[in-house]
């Protein structure tokens, strides 16, 4: 099959067009022959060497699939041959067939095409856990949201409407800004030319928020704890800007926030499958529906994957990058 082989890591340069054997389903999998494979911020680290894949994972990139089932292992009763279907995969996407554990696979939402299915996975298995399980966010509150028109951003931003929350949204640009507001925040905020401590002090009476959803890291730590309400919590997913730096502790024990995180790679199956079946339930019916929207900017095929680093890494995309690997 053809794979996209990154070697041993550097710029989107060192992406290119290989062969290597079809995987083959273990006990409990699936092969997936792959239609499309979401871009994710994940993918740049592993390819530039900073995020090397978890003990027993493919090597090859890729954490997100959309396809036709291949083949499947022993002890796989829920999918057949032939059924179209989405999955976290636990690397290995960047290629014509991917093997994945069964309990990491979710059906095609009806209505959905292909493509957008495969940008499902990674946010909303990610976000679901960080928002539900971490952040606990319910309805009637109010969660500010960093890198709000990342695909992560964007998703968090509909699972907060979903969940009957206010959202605000720091973003890089004023277009990015009234992007995320058409798509649901109720503000957004350029933080490029807008203080947004002060801003979010403006918006909210002085009252901040009950959650924040962060991936700057270290420069945002104090701003994100003075933000947050008594019992606020803040989560975090990424240090785009480093995860040291001096930090003062003392609202956390003031206002009893909590902070909090996540990976979602190095999680067990078991702990994905639990994840699965609560998007399933939950907000599958919502994507069926349309409540629920995903926005992809822009497709390459595959042996194009160094143009879509390179979009990613620019930061001028707005939500999903997706590859065309055997569009169906
Ligand atoms: N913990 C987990 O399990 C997990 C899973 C998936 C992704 N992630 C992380 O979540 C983040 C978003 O992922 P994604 O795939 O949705 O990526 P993405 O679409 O590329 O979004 C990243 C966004 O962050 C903003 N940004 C980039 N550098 C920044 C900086 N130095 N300071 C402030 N904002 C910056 C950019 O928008 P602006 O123009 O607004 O700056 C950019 O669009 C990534 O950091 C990724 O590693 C974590």
């Amino acid at each position: 099959m053809k794979y996209i082989e990154h070697g041993k890591g550097g710029t989107p340069d060192c992406m290119h067009i290989a062969d290597t054997a079809k995987p083959v389903p273990g006990e409990g999998e699936i092969l997936i022959e792959v239609a499309y494979a979401g871009v994710n911020r994940p993918d740049v680290l592993q390819r530039s060497g900073k995020y090397p894949p978890p003990p027993g994972a493919s090597p090859i990139l890729g954490l997100e699939v959309s396809g036709r089932v291949a083949a499947i292992g022993a002890n796989v009763s829920e999918y057949k041959v032939g059924d179209l279907v989405t999955a976290l995969t636990p690397g290995g996407g960047y290629a014509e067939f991917c093997t994945v554990p069964a309990a990491q696979v979710l059906p095609i939402p009806a209505g959905v095409d292909l493509a957008t299915a495969a940008c499902l996975p990674e946010n909303w298995f990610t976000v679901w856990a960080n928002l539900t399980q971490h952040g606990h966010l319910v309805a009637g509150e109010r969660i500010l949201i960093h890198g709000g028109s990342s695909g992560i951003g964007l998703t968090a931003v509909q699972l907060a409407n979903h969940l009957k929350a206010e959202t605000i949204v720091t973003v890089g640009s004023d277009e990015k800004a009234e992007f995320c507001k058409k798509f649901g925040a109720t503000h957004a905020i350029n933080y490029r030319d807008t203080d947004f401590v002060t801003e979010v002090g403006k918006l909210t009476n002085g009252g901040g928020v009950d959650v924040v959803l962060d991936m700057v890291g270290a420069p945002y730590f104090n701003k994100n704890l003075s933000l947050l309400k008594r019992d606020g919590r803040l989560v975090i997913v990424a240090f785009l800007e480093g995860s040291k730096d001096e930090f003062d502790l003392m609202p956390i024990m003031l206002k009893r926030l909590v902070v909090t995180g996540s990976t979602m790679r190095p999680r067990t199956i078991a702990e994905k499958q639990v994840l699965r079946d609560d998007l399933r339930r939950e907000i599958w019916p919502a994507i069926e529906s349309g409540k629920i929207q995903t926005h992809i900017h822009a497709r390459f095929g595959l042996a194009q994957a160094s143009k879509a680093h390179l979009l990613m890494e620019s930061s001028k995309h707005i939500g999903k990058i997706v590859l065309e690997v055997n569009p169906m």
